[in-house]
């Protein structure tokens, strides 16, 4: 069985092809990074006048390389929310479209659990239930993931998202949109010296909160950010207080519900100090820990191929039947069944 995911929900549009049988049988991404960095953030018009540009060619391309034909394709699957809605809705668009006329299954996806679902795309003994710290430019979760379509919130952010707090600091220290990529390597020369707070350590419930620590770290680039190698400190200063947060935080939700399988997706999974501490501490515990392959961190098709895959096989999807909407806020836990 071969399902089609598409993903358009903010600045990547991306296409893959996963079979039950053989796997991902290929994927392509078009990142808008440059398109936006000029803006120093994502344009939203902008964005969805480049999904329509780019998606026919990149499913086109995509379809060519791996010898597949569309009536080979036995369902499509495509990102329905969270987003943004003029972007959503070039995927959806494509997606109902090719339905209709090829007289393919097409289901909505809901983006979270493309990312909660992505370490399957290379563990598949990967086994559930399991606790997942979802950490993205747009949402900062802790997921007790029992099985597919049963998602329970542990915890989740108050104010910014942990990609969106490195965004923003990133920004203070003259780097360039999205920046988390661009902090951490900039951390790499630089000494963790500066005390930043941990915002909301010590408080009892599971959540987050980033404002005021990208408020700290924004009087301390006013105060010493005059130097590459002060900017370094501070960069690994911001690292290392976000990642403490992050850790302490997971690791408090794994020993409130007894499991002992991790798994950390989205974005901010790629950052190479959360890894490293999240690895130790796990190493530490006796938990198992399964971060997606780095490609696979950020936004991409694949994992929305491997959840409608999943969705269909286990007969709880719920095809659109040509009608359809897009959802730019949607809650994880309401597409619970
Ligand atoms: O999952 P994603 O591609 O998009 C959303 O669904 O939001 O995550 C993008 C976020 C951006 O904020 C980006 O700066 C961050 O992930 N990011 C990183 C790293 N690579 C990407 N943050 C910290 N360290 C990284 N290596
Ligand atoms: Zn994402």
């Amino acid at each position: 069985m071969i399902t089609l995911g598409i993903e358009t929900s903010c600045d990547e549009t991306a296409v893959a092809l996963y079979s039950g049988e053989q796997g991902l049988i290929g994927h392509d991404i078009h990142s808008q990074v440059a398109l936006h960095a000029q803006y120093g953030g994502v344009v939203p018009e902008l964005a969805s006048r480049d999904h329509i540009k780019l998606l026919l060619p990149l499913l086109s391309k995509l379809l060519r390389e791996t010898n597949t034909k569309i009536p080979d394709i036995d369902c499509i699957a495509y990102t329905k929310g969270p987003g943004l809605a003029g972007a959503l809705l070039v995927g959806a668009s494509l997606a109902n479209s090719l339905s209709i006329s090829m007289q393919i299954p097409c289901i909505g996806i809901h983006h979270l659990e493309g990312h909660l679902l992505s370490p399957f795309l290379s563990h598949s003994s990967l086994e559930m239930p399991f606790v997942a710290l979802l950490v993205s430019g747009g949402h900062t979760q802790l997921v007790q993931v029992n099985e597919v379509g049963s998602y329970r919130i542990l915890g989740d952010t108050l104010d910014d998202a942990a990609g969106e707090a490195f965004d923003k600091t990133a920004k203070l220290l003259g780097l360039n949109y999205p920046g988390g990529a661009e902090l951490s390597l900039l951390a790499e020369h630089g000494i963790p010296k500066y005390d930043l707070p941990r915002p909301m350590l010590n408080h009892k419930t599971l959540n987050f909160s980033f404002s005021g620590l990208k408020t700290a770290a924004l009087l301390l680039t006013k105060k010493h950010g005059d130097s590459e190698k002060n900017n370094a400190d501070i960069a690994a200063s911001f690292q290392k207080a976000i990642t403490d947060v992050l850790t302490r935080k997971t690791f408090r939700a794994l020993d409130q519900t007894g499991i002992k399988s991790l798994v950390v997706a989205g974005g901010v999974s790629a950052n190479n100090h959360l890894r490293h501490q999240i690895n130790l501490i796990a190493k530490r515990k006796n938990i198992k820990v399964h971060f997606p392959p780095l490609e696979f961190c950020t936004d991409n098709a694949a994992m929305i191929a491997y959840a409608g895959y999943r969705r269909w096989a286990n007969g709880s999807a719920n095809p659109d039947n040509g009608s359809f909407s897009v959802k730019p806020r949607w809650p994880l836990e309401s597409i619970n069944y």
